[in-house]
């Protein structure tokens, strides 16, 4: 029997799934103990699927990274396959897993779940305190349950079947594998395209909605594979002393944040744009300030390692490659 365990990463081609995948082979897992599957190949929303999946790989051990994902258009017009697609991906996993003898799974969601008036920085405690944002609130809402899902399989089983169902929560990501499309990209990824582009085609100067003013956490993709991994193989002991088994979820940041206009100055030095970054002030801004508290993953041992500048060189180094010619 192989002493590596075989791990099933869901959603393996998305950003994060592809950052975890990285993650485990350069800590030297082998190739061979990880289990992936694209969408065409098994429809997680599929429950029969899903379980025949299960019962062929048997694996050990299983980061749910597949979701629906998208910014603020896509989830206002297609409200319903957010949450539909959703709770049915991580129920379906989540159930499969459990009949299979699965000891140890993680669940990723996202900032997104915590109150739109949350005290800031954002704590684990914060969680069903107040009314979430209504551009994602069914996205939130299939998040909270998938929590709250991972919680009742270790309350009603982990004392039985030993199940050890954790649940990391990350700010926003960037890194490779963005998404840099036009219409439906986060901030990072949205300038670095705009900036690009307006580097090519030598234009004097770039828009940006709002003051520049609103504060921001970013955290590297790969720290974020990095902290899953770690979160992963925590011992019990430890996990359980700073968790609680109904407030069992952990953020996951680098635990501070920077305004737009510093953000945007640093994308423009990395990319080399040397015309001038006009803040609209007519446009809205947005929450003035969004930062997670990730005290709580400090204290169980992990810290964000990339800094910002070095991320984002990388992060434009793969927009170069995989996604420039595009645009
Ligand atoms: N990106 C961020 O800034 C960020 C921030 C916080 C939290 N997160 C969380 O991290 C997780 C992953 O996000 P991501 O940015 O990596 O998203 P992503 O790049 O869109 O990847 C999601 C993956 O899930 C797959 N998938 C979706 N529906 C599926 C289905 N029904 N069956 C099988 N596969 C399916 C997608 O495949 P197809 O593309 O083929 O459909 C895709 O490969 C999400 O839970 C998200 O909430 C992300």
């Amino acid at each position: 029997m192989s002493v590596h365990p075989k791990i099933y990463v869901a959603g393996h081609r998305g950003m994060v799934g592809s950052a975890i995948v990285r993650q485990l082979l350069a800590q030297g897992h082998p190739a061979e103990r990880i289990v992936t599957r694209t969408h065409a190949e098994l429809d997680l929303t599929d429950q029969a699927a899903v379980r025949i999946f299960f019962a062929a790989e048997k694996p050990d051990q299983v980061y749910l990274a597949a979701a629906k994902v998208g910014g603020i258009h896509a989830n206002n017009t297609y409200p319903a396959d957010f949450i539909y697609q959703n709770l049915m991906i991580q129920a379906n996993i989540v159930d499969a897993a459990f009949r299979q003898g699965v000891k140890q799974l993680l669940f990723l969601g996202s900032s997104c779940i915590y109150p739109k008036l949350a005290p800031q920085p954002m704590g684990e405690d914060a969680l069903l305190t107040g009314t979430l944002e209504p551009t994602n609130e069914p996205y939130a809402i299939a998040k909270i349950a998938g929590i709250k899902l991972c919680e009742s399989y270790n309350r009603q089983y982990g004392p039985s079947h030993g199940v050890d169902y954790r649940s990391v929560m990350p700010t926003n990501l960037y890194g490779p594998g963005d998404n840099y499309h036009t219409e439906n990209s986060h901030v990072i990824p949205a300038l670095i395209r705009r900036l690009h582009e307006a580097k090519v085609n030598h234009a004097p100067s770039v828009p940006i909605w709002g003051t520049g003013d609103p504060r921001r956490e970013f955290l590297y993709v790969d720290d974020m594979a990095a902290a899953c991994v770690h979160v992963m193989n925590l011992g019990k002991v430890t996990y359980d002393q700073l968790t609680q088994p109904m407030l069992s979820h952990i953020n996951v940041g680098c635990g501070h944040d920077i305004t737009i206009r510093e953000l945007a100055e640093t994308i423009a030095r990395v990319i080399g744009y040397v015309g001038n970054i006009a803040f609209d002030t007519t446009k809205p801004d947005g929450t003035p300030r969004k930062l997670m508290d990730s005290t709580r993953l400090n204290a169980l041992g992990w810290q964000a390692r990339v800094g910002l500048e070095v991320g984002l060189e990388k992060a434009y180094k793969d927009f170069l490659k995989n996604h420039a010619a595009l645009h």
